[in-house]
């Protein structure tokens, strides 16, 4: 594997899946592939989970990591090719990845969505580049449209704890103060349509994600009823795609709350995390024995493992 941007780097989801256990069962026992190479993590965004994880996972297995904040421990990089340079940006991605790519044998990067222009976010300028100038593998610690490792980790925590073969996973939006990115949604509808899971999406009206990614996949409008029968339950907030970066609603009836629970089939809870508490969720439904948030970000240290041993075994 010589990169990993999304579910179609992968060899497939048998194998991603079969490395995933493997390491989870075995965290220690593949420390030759990484011994004397390094990883580079650079964080244009925030970050408490992907971080402490993905270089968990390096560590894991016997790899070196540093970690570099763009902005507060580089110089502000420049993005778009063609300007003059005479602003605040001291260097260029186009000088600056391949010099980063000199230092080590993998980089992860997180640059999410800057909700300037869609054209823009959608054609992922900073991840595109990392991919075509570093000379090494690149994988995406969050960029504007995926979170791949998220889903990734998603789609183990759901093969954990499933107890149907063929489980109802809803996709349900939910209410946030800020605007957040399309990405982990579009990400873990991207990789659930790789399974044969039953798929459901339910958010407002204005709500609908790309295309692209959503292809044939249910929507229903009307949350209550999306949630019936239900065997996992996903939350996030996104904000508009249609009426890009945009608001349109902080509806609070939306909040998944114990009521609405009620109308699963004893559905877990699930969410990326970071997590507004009595927004997103309430406090009932996070706090239940069916809440799997945190197992859902301890499998984000096993699925960096496997996506870096994947990648390890081929260079
Ligand atoms: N879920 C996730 O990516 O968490 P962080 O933003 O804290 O890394």
């Amino acid at each position: 594997m010589k990169k990993f941007t999304s579910v179609k780097d992968i060899p497939s989801i048998k194998k991603a899946l079969e490395t995933a256990f493997e390491v989870k069962n075995n965290p220690f026992g593949f420390q030759h592939l990484g011994k004397n190479k390094t990883m580079v993590l650079v964080f244009f965004n925030s970050s408490l989970r992907t971080r402490l994880s993905t270089q968990k996972a390096a560590m894991n297995l016997g790899m070196n990591t540093m970690v570099m904040n763009v902005n507060e421990d580089s110089w502000q990089l420049e993005s778009e090719m063609g300007v003059v340079m005479d602003g605040n940006n001291a260097e260029h991605l186009r000088e600056a990845i391949p010099v980063i790519g000199k230092y080590c044998d993998v980089i992860g990067v997180r640059a999410f969505a800057k909700f300037e222009s869609r054209e823009a976010d959608y054609s992922e300028k900073i991840l595109s580049q990392f991919v075509e100038y570093a000379g090494v593998p690149v994988v995406s610690m969050e960029a504007a449209t995926r979170h791949p490792l998220q889903s990734f980790a998603d789609l183990v925590t759901i093969e954990e704890h499933k107890t149907v073969e063929r489980p109802k996973v809803v996709l349900t939006w939910a209410p946030h103060p800020r605007a957040l990115p399309q990405a982990v949604a579009n990400s873990f509808v991207e990789w659930m349509c790789e399974t044969d899971y039953e798929l459901v999406v339910t958010h407002p009206k204005g709500y609908e994600l790309a295309s692209e990614f959503m292809g044939d996949v249910k929507v229903e409008y009307d949350q209550k009823k999306a949630f019936e029968g239900a065997d996992f339950i996903y939350a996030k907030n996104w904000a508009s795609y249609t009426d890009y970066g945009k608001i349109l609603s902080k509806d609070m009836n939306w909040t998944v709350n114990e009521e609405k629970m009620a109308l699963t089939n004893n559905a877990k809870f699930m969410h990326c995390l970071p997590v507004r508490r009595n927004v997103v969720v309430s406090d009932g439904v996070i706090d239940s024995p069916n809440s799997i948030v945190v197992d859902q970000a301890k499998n984000r240290e096993v699925t960096a493992q496997a996506v870096l041993k994947m990648i390890l075994e081929n260079s």
